[in-house]
């Protein structure tokens, strides 16, 4: 693929572009008609904000420590999007329970079973210049996605939501406003890196898991980004050379909290923070910013 247009390269779903590589109109109804079960374990997090890494995590919770999964299925098979192609093929009616998918798609295109049932839901979040850091270096390697541009016209998408999965600021409201919170978990990834043992100690908690201090840290080990490269049902490699360069990025980059420090310029950082003060003025949320 060269790199085209959004046009040429997004489809257009409830008023968000999504890629349309990995999803099709199929899939999407595929998604629509889906039956949750209540003890079905739902990832959800806006793109770049720590998707793979829960999709480490959840699976070894589930598991108790068990590295089979992680070591034999990638993690897209493992723990796939409900709203991609592949979750068609993967026959997830017969999975047994507690399945775990994740999705990216907002709290209001949830389809119809999911406020019925009302399964567990693990919503992550990253400090969005990180995220929109992480994405400026996706959107350069993958040639699924548009070219980024400069810092400038990139930001100009980001923060009017011209991006895939749309806005940031809708995703993240939506799902803070969730009702029946009971079945809702809130982490961010700042957490995630700052206390990885502490983390991973009370997601299995909220998934009804009592896990051992000792294997909690094993689980907390394995996901350290150093360890998760190493693992390549993990780290993307499985993915063609044409449509991830990684001689442009790698999928697991940095994993660092302020990457966007090395990107922002003062007077783009000044303007994030602009919009971010408007557009976040009603909500509650710290994000660690830099360390
Ligand atoms: P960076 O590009 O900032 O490094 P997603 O999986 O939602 O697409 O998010 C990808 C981001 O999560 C990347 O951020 C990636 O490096 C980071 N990430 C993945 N696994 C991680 C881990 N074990 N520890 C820290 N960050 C991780």
């Amino acid at each position: 693929l060269s790199k085209m247009t959004e046009a040429e390269l997004y489809s257009q779903y409830k008023g968000v572009y999504l890629p349309k590589l990995v999803h099709h109109p199929e899939c999407l109804k595929h998604f629509e008609e889906f039956t949750f079960r209540t003890d079905d374990i739902i990832i959800a997090t806006y793109p770049k904000s720590g998707t793979t890494w829960m999709q480490e995590i959840v699976p070894l919770i589930l598991s108790e420590g068990d590295m089979a999964s992680v070591l034999t299925l990638p993690n897209w098979d493992r723990m796939p999007w409900l709203e991609e192609h592949r979750a068609m093929a993967l026959n997830l009616e017969q999975r047994p329970s507690p399945r775990c998918f994740v999705s990216h798609l907002h709290y209001s295109m949830m389809p119809k079973s999911f406020f019925k049932v009302k399964p567990k839901v693990i919503v992550v979040m990253r400090n969005p210049k990180d995220v929109f850091t992480s994405s400026f270096h996706y959107h350069e390697m993958a040639s699924f996605l548009v070219n980024p541009g400069s810092v400038d016209e990139f930001l100009a998408k980001f923060m009017s939501g011209q991006v895939m999965f749309g806005s940031w600021f809708e995703h993240v409201k939506g799902w803070l406003n969730a009702e029946d919170q009971d079945h809702v978990m809130y982490i961010s990834y700042e957490e995630m890196i700052l206390d990885l043992k502490e983390s991973v100690s009370k997601m299995a908690r909220f998934m009804g898991k009592s896990l051992s201090e000792e294997v909690s840290a094993k689980i907390a080990d394995n996901c350290t980004l150093k360890n998760m490269k190493r693992n390549k049902m993990s780290n993307y490699s499985l993915v063609p050379e044409e449509l991830m360069d990684r001689k442009k990025s790698e999928f697991l980059r940095k994993g660092i909290i302020g990457d966007w420090k090395n990107l922002f310029t003062d007077a783009q950082s000044e303007y994030f923070d602009a919009v971010y003060k408007e557009r976040m003025k009603d909500v509650k949320l710290n994000f660690v910013w830099d360390l």
